[in-house]
C-alpha cells in the first residue's frame, strides 16, 4: 500500500466532510505493531513470547492489566476513558456538532485460554490509532467519534460472550448477573472490572444514539488468504446458541463393576458428542456444531465416570436452523440417556441472534477500498462478534483483514503487520466517511 494512494483518496470530495483539516490523516504501522507487541504482554505464558500467544481471559487479573494499559493508550491520544456500569470502556472525541449521535468503532481485548494476539486486539488497537491519526493530523469531524472496548466478547468466563455488548443492546438474560463461575458472581465480576451492576440499566443504549458502529477484526477462516484478498467486508454474522448439559451416571469400582451394570457418564457424553457431529452433518449448509469443553468427574483411571458435564455449541447464519438442529439434538440426548442408564439435563446456557451487516455500511467500506485501490471480497463471519449486539441498535459494517492459514484461537493466529495497517487504514476512512 503506497501512502500516495491515500492521499489522492483523501483528495476525493467524499474523504473532505471535516473542518479545520491540516493534513491527511495517516495510520503509524510502526506503532500499531507495536501497541500489539505491547497488549500481548498481559497474558502471555510464563517465559514465553509473543508467539507463544495469550491467556486474558474476562475479568482475569490479566484482563484487567491489559485494559489498563489500553485506557493508559487513550489518555495518550488525548481521550478521557470512562468505563460504563456494564464494564465496558468507552472513550469520546468531540466532532464540530456535538449534538449528532457519534461514530461508534472498536473491539474487545478480551481472550480465549491458548488464544491469539490478533482477536479483538487488533479492533481495539486500530481505534485508537484512527484517534491518534486524526489528531497528528490536526482533523476534527463532524460528529463525534466514540471508541468502545467491550467486555467478555469471547464467553469462556460464564460460557457466555458478547456480553458488555448485549448488556448495552438489552439483551441481559434473567438472572445473569446471578450466575456463579469458578467460584465468582457475574454481579461481582462487573464490579472487578470497574462495572457498577447496582445501576446496570444505565448500561442500556438507545436505538439510534450512535450514526453507525464499525468494527475491524481479523477475518479467522481462510477465505481471503486463498483468494489473496487483503479486505473482507462482512455480510453477516453467525447465530451461536450454547448448551450447558450435565450428564449425571454412577461412579464405582472399574474392576469390579460388570458391563451390565454400569452407568458411565462419559460414554453417554461420548455418544452425544457423536450425535452432534453427525447431526450437523447430515444436511447441507454451512452449520458448525462443536463440543470443545469436557469436564469428567471425578476423572481416575479405576473408577467409571459418575458425572460429565460438557458445552455443545451450534453455528448458523439462519436462526430457525439453529433452532432446528438444536431440537435433532435434545431428542437424541434423550435417547443416549435411556440407552446409557445415565440422566441427561441440557439447558440453552447462550442465544446470540445471527445479524446481517447493513447494506449501506458494506457499500461504504467497499467505496473506501475502490478509492484506496484495495481488492475487497464480501463474506459471512463464522466467528461471534460484539457487532451483532450493535445491529440491533443501529447500522453496522465489519471489516476484515486475512488470517494466516486462516488459524485462530490459536497461538498461531497470525495477521502480517502490513494487513493489519491496511485494516485500520480503511477503518479511518471509512470512519472519516460516516463522521
Ligand atoms: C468469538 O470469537 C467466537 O466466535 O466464539
Ligand atoms: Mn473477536
Ligand atoms: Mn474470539
Amino acid at each position: 500500500m503506497h501512502r500516495r494512494h491515500f492521499l489522492a483518496a483523501l483528495a476525493a470530495p467524499a474523504f473532505a466532510p471535516a473542518a479545520f483539516a491540516q493534513a491527511a490523516p495517516t495510520i503509524n504501522a510502526g506503532r500499531l505493531r507495536s501497541h500489539l507487541e505491547a497488549l500481548s504482554v498481559f497474558g502471555r505464558p510464563a517465559g514465553g513470547a509473543f508467539a507463544d500467544g495469550v491467556s486474558r481471559v474476562a475479568y482475569s487479573d490479566s484482563d484487567i492489566a491489559g485494559r489498563a494499559y489500553v485506557m493508559q493508550l487513550m489518555r495518550d491520544a488525548g481521550l478521557t476513558p470512562r468505563i460504563d456500569p456494564a464494564g465496558n470502556i468507552f472513550a469520546r472525541r468531540p466532532g464540530t456538532d456535538n449534538s449528532l449521535p457519534p461514530v461508534l468503532f472498536g473491539s474487545h481485548t478480551d481472550s480465549v485460554p491458548n488464544g491469539g494476539n490478533f482477536d479483538g486486539d487488533l479492533g481495539t488497537l486500530a481505534a485508537i490509532e484512527v484517534i491518534q491519526a486524526l489528531n497528528e493530523a490536526r482533523l476534527t469531524t463532524r460528529r463525534p467519534l466514540e471508541i468502545v472496548v467491550w467486555q467478555n466478547e469471547e464467553g469462556f468466563a460464564f460460557n457466555n460472550g458478547v456480553c458488555g455488548s448485549r448488556i448495552v443492546a438489552g439483551h441481559l438474560d434473567a438472572g445473569e448477573l446471578d450466575l456463579v463461575w469458578n467460584g465468582l458472581k457475574k454481579s461481582d465480576a462487573l464490579r472487578k472490572i470497574g462495572g457498577d451492576p447496582d445501576r446496570i440499566a444505565d448500561a442500556r443504549r438507545a436505538p439510534g444514539s450512535f450514526a453507525c458502529y464499525l468494527e475491524l477484526h481479523i477475518e479467522q477462516g481462510g477465505t481471503l488468504e486463498k483468494s489473496g484478498t487483503p479486505i473482507g467486508v462482512v455480510e453477516g454474522i453467525v447465530g451461536i446458541d450454547r448448551f450447558d448439559v450435565e450428564i449425571r451416571g454412577f461412579a464405582n469400582h472399574a474392576g469390579t463393576t460388570p458391563m451390565p451394570d454400569r452407568r458411565d457418564a462419559l460414554v453417554a457424553a461420548s455418544h452425544l458428542t457423536v450425535a452432534v457431529d453427525d447431526t450437523i452433518r447430515a444436511e447441507p449448509g454451512r452449520q458448525v456444531g462443536t463440543v470443545g469443553q469436557l469436564n469428567v468427574s471425578p476423572n481416575v483411571p479405576n473408577i467409571v465416570p459418575g458425572s460429565v458435564k460438557m458445552v455443545i455449541e451450534l453455528r448458523d447464519l439462519s436462526a430457525p436452523k439453529i433452532a432446528r438442529l438444536g431440537a435433532k439434538i435434545q431428542a437424541r440426548a434423550r435417547e443416549i440417556a435411556a440407552q446409557t442408564r445415565t440422566e441427561i439435563d441440557v439447558r440453552l446456557a447462550a442465544h446470540h441472534p445471527p445479524a446481517l451487516a447493513t447494506p449501506a455500511v458494506q457499500q461504504s467500506i467497499e467505496t473506501v477500498c475502490t478509492k484506496l485501490a484495495l481488492k475487497t471480497q464480501r463474506l459471512p463471519s463464522g466467528a461471534g462478534h460484539d457487532a451483532q449486539m450493535m445491529s440491533l441498535l443501529g447500522p453496522m459494517g465489519m471489516i476484515f483483514v486475512p488470517s494466516v492459514a486462516g488459524i485462530s484461537h490459536s497461538p498461531k493466529e497470525l495477521t502480517k503487520w502490513e494487513d493489519c495497517a491496511t485494516g485500520a487504514t480503511v477503518l479511518l476512512h471509512t470512519v472519516l466517511a460516516h463522521a
